[in-house]
């Protein structure tokens, strides 16, 4: 074992620490010290060295004889239109050529630095984080030069309009974050109006529930006990993609569920916004916009794949696990004249994940 004298043993020895720290230990782990060198055959014996030479540039040559081969073998082995044999051949034999370049590449090296290269084991001492305290000296002296010279602290007007200058940088990049919020709709009087469009959707009184993709609506005995459906409303079919099509659409969408009545707890004031049974929740997560698909029938839970939020549809949809923060809106809903589900007014909060202005 290699035992170096090490240069910072005296300054470890004398240090102190400084009086605001509470641990006065110089050197706490001590030294758990090295088993004592034990010599490889090639130490001791040239010829045992010789061969581990051998062997490695042999091993290396090896490597050089796989990649022409596999060179080689994308000539000789051509794939021929279609043909599944000879992309077979042509796959094997060019990987067989890049699996024994690569293979005795990494064997030889190993064997290099096994039997080859010295194995003494080296001490690096550990040295004190802390720095001199003539060069902590040093560095607070350059920073009371630099302030004395550039007049920072002296010049207060120079200083303050710069940190002004500097915030107000910051505001022309906050402001384009504007420009991401939602702008469709031209047609409508709240076009350009975000808070409006994320806190509206197409739904209203008397619009058909539909299946989504098809757009035909439901009738109300379509709906057995147990089942779910993806719903859209009936009129998205006649928004068309530059009018934002697909921005109404992702409010818009809901889950239609039927339950067994007793299963259901209405909250206070929405006992009405069910038939027989059947309700309907937005289909967007509140904790960041997926689409919550998954409906467990048994239970009456809907679950998020994306984080495993999880939602009691016989609750009102509260949150029963992950970290969606309020239940799902709820469409209120009723059956017209011929039996087909329409929705009796827009959802009462804005659907999916919170927003700044949100109410
Ligand atoms: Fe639904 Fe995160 S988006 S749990």
């Amino acid at each position: 074992m290699a035992h170096e004298e090490d240069p910072l043993e005296h300054e470890r020895a004398s240090w102190q620490p400084s009086p605001g720290l509470a641990v006065a230990v110089p050197d706490p782990v001590q030294n758990p010290d090295l088993p004592p060198h034990r010599e490889r055959v090639t130490d001791t014996d040239p010829a045992a060295m010789k061969r581990a030479v051998r062997t490695v540039y042999t091993l290396f040559y090896l490597s050089v004889a796989g990649s022409i081969w596999a060179v080689a073998a994308y000539m000789i082995f051509p794939i021929e239109d279609g043909g599944i044999v000879s992309i077979r051949h042509n796959n094997l034999f060019i990987g067989l050529g890049i699996a024994l370049a690569l293979l005795a590449i990494g064997i030889g090296a190993i064997h290099w630095s096994k039997a080859i290269m010295s194995d003494k084991e080296f001490i690096e001492p550990r040295h004190a984080t802390r720095g001199r305290d003539t060069t902590r000296e040093a560095v607070v002296n350059a920073f009371a030069v630099a302030n004395e010279e550039s007049g920072f602290g002296r010049r207060a007007m120079i200083r303050n309009s710069l940190f002004a200058a500097l915030v107000a940088s910051i505001i022309p990049g906050i402001t384009l974050f504007r420009g991401l919020a939602p702008q469709n709709s031209p047609g409508s009087p709240h076009a350009g109006d975000p808070v409006y469009l994320l806190s509206h959707t197409m739904w209203k009184k008397g619009m058909k529930l539909a299946h989504d993709p098809s757009g035909v609506p439901i009738k109300a005995e379509d709906v057995t006990l147990g089942s779910a459906f993806h719903v859209i409303p009936e009129e998205l079919a006649s928004v068309s993609h530059q009018d934002g099509y697909l921005e109404e659409k992702a409010k818009a969408i809901v889950l239609l569920m039927r339950l067994p009545v007793e299963d259901l707890h209405p909250a206070p004031g929405r006992e009405d916004w069910g038939f027989d049974g059947i309700v309907a929740y937005s289909k967007v997560c509140t904790h960041v916009g997926c689409p919550v698909a998954l409906y467990e029938q048994q239970t009456h839970h809907l679950l998020c794949p994306c984080h495993q939020s999880q939602f009691d549809v016989s609750n009102n949809a509260a949150v029963i696990f992950g970290p969606a923060a309020r239940p799902l809106p709820q469409l209120p809903i009723e059956v017209d004249d011929e039996g087909y589900i329409v929705a009796k007014s827009d959802f009462h909060e804005p659907v999916g994940p919170s927003f700044w202005e949100r109410h």
